[in-house]
């Protein structure tokens, strides 16, 4: 990925049950390779980053504090989704519920040409978002990605299975 941003990814609520997992294994896989892929954490509490980070580093046996920024951004202050969307290539986003949270972390990322993946499953909020930010997203050339992971995984199979199997064409499916 070539980018002129100042980070390659940045996980957005990385203080939450999931965001932790996520840090770890981001952790675990740079670390393991040579690249060097510069990347930051996000979250409303600068402690709790530390915290996690911390956390992260005792458990994977690599110091991450060295490594890793931390950035504050909160979802009902703007001009933070901004400015962390501004600095990434990618958003990895865990902050949920999404149909409360997800809009305007999906709005800093298009606005600011950031990629964003997001782990949701809420229906409402992946229609509304592709119906209000598609066109603008193409235009820029950012790929808004949602409903990654675990939950998500059985709907991606079913749709793997019908285009594997449909006696004829496939264009597109919905789930
Ligand atoms: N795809 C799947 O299979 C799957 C499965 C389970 C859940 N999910 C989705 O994933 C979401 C996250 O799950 P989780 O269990 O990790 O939740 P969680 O532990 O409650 O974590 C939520 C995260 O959001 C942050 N947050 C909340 N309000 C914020 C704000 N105003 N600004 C910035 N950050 C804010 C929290 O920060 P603080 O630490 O500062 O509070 C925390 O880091 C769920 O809401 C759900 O939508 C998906």
């Amino acid at each position: 990925m070539a980018t002129s941003k100042k980070y390659d990814v940045v996980v957005f609520g990385a203080s939450g049950f999931t965001g932790q997992y996520v840090v770890e294994e981001l952790g675990r896989v740079t670390s393991e390779e040579e690249r060097g892929l510069t990347w930051a954490v996000a979250g409303r509490s600068e402690d709790k980053l530390n915290k996690v980070l911390e956390k992260a580093s005792a458990t994977i046996g690599v110091d991450l504090k060295d490594v890793v920024d931390v950035l504050v951004a909160d979802v009902e202050k703007e001009e933070t989704l901004n400015d962390m969307a501004a600095q990434a290539q990618l958003v990895l986003n865990c902050v949920g519920p999404y149909r409360f949270f997800g809009e305007p972390v999906v709005k800093a990322c298009v606005k600011n040409k950031a990629h964003h993946i997001d782990i949701s499953g809420e229906p409402q909020y992946l229609e509304s978002m592709q119906f209000k930010y598609d066109e603008e997203a193409k235009k820029k050339g950012v790929y808004i990605v949602q409903c990654c992971g675990f939950d998500s995984v059985p709907a991606d199979l079913g749709v793997l299975y019908t285009v594997k199997n449909f006696p004829g064409k496939t264009g597109t499916t919905d789930n």
